[in-house]
């Protein structure tokens, strides 16, 4: 996600640091954003003129100090951990200036809770984009408990600015669009779980029956079944029973199913 929301950024013409505590990953993430902008332009839906600028927008920083300079937005997507969020933004505070947004890509976690850890929570809000990030227009900008109206205005406008339609929800588990998508998708794990149907029939069920451009199974498999567990999870503990990870779902994360990033899940990524 990091990456797609640094492509995203870049591309938009706005000056832009990518962070990750793995070199591998971090050198992966910036080819993975040639090849994306690269792909853009052969789709016609970037000019030409994004292949150097996004050169020369985007750096790569395994250093946290100078990643951080000048900035004036933050968004964190590290893996989906509550302590981990906390630890980073703390790492993260002490570099960056007081009217700083700091901004967290949290598909599920309290925002109030990871601001816990911040001075100044009223810069703190989550910015919940969507995979893939060049594809997807929607920006669910969540409001903590001490998010600012400000902080909110200035979220709103970036989301224009980086071409991303903004709807605003209150900090609750799931905000609105996990909390129904993967609502759907644990369903669609249970159904094929005790055999209702087969995970393509499933998926074109929601397909061509209502529409969804892409079935549940399918979609998870995009997503990582690893990070819908690790939501699935929270939910369960904050919302109710109809939240807990099927069986199915744990044996797969166990066995390294975890979708298209590990080249198998409900379907093969060869
Ligand atoms: N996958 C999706 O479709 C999706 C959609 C919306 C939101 N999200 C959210 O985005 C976040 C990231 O999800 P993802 O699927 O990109 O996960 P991922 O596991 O693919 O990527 C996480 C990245 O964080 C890096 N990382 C680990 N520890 C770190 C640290 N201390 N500081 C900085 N980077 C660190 C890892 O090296 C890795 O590159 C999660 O909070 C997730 O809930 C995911």
């Amino acid at each position: 996600m990091g990456r797609g929301i640094a492509q995203v950024c870049a591309t938009f013409g706005i000056p832009t640091s990518l962070f990750d505590v793995s070199e591998d990953t971090l050198a992966s993430g910036v080819e993975a954003i040639h090849a994306g902008v690269e792909k853009g332009i052969d789709k016609g839906k970037v000019p030409p003129s994004a292949r150097e600028e996004v050169r020369s927008l985007l750096g790569a920083f395994t250093d946290l100090e100078p990643a951080l300079t000048g900035a004036t937005v933050v968004i964190e997507a590290a893996p989906e951990e509550l302590e981990l969020k906390q630890r980073v933004f703390s790492a993260i505070a002490r570099h960056v200036s007081g009217d700083c947004i700091l901004a967290t890509n949290t598909s599920s976690l309290p925002i109030t809770g990871i601001a816990s850890e911040v001075p100044g929570p009223d810069r703190f809000v989550g910015l919940h984009f969507f995979n893939p990030v060049p594809a997807m227009s929607l920006l669910e900008i969540v409001r903590g408990l001490d998010t600012s109206d400000a902080v909110i205005e200035r979220c709103i406008a970036f989301a224009g600015r980086i071409g991303k339609e903004p709807i605003v929800v209150r900090d609750s588990p799931g905000f609105a669009t996990s909390r129904l998508g993967v609502a759907i998708g644990l369903e669609a794990i249970r159904m094929l779980e005790s055999g209702v149907a087969t995970a393509e029939e499933i998926d074109r069920a929601m397909e061509l029956g209502y529409r969804h451009p892409m079935g549940p199974l399918r979609l998870t498999d995009l997503v990582g079944l690893d990070v819908r567990l690790a939501i699935a999870e929270h939910l369960h503990q904050e919302v109710g029973e109809q939240f807990r990870p099927p069986h199915l779902l744990r044996t797969m994360v166990r066995a390294g199913r975890l979708g298209k990033k590990s080249g198998r899940g409900f379907y093969d990524w060869p």
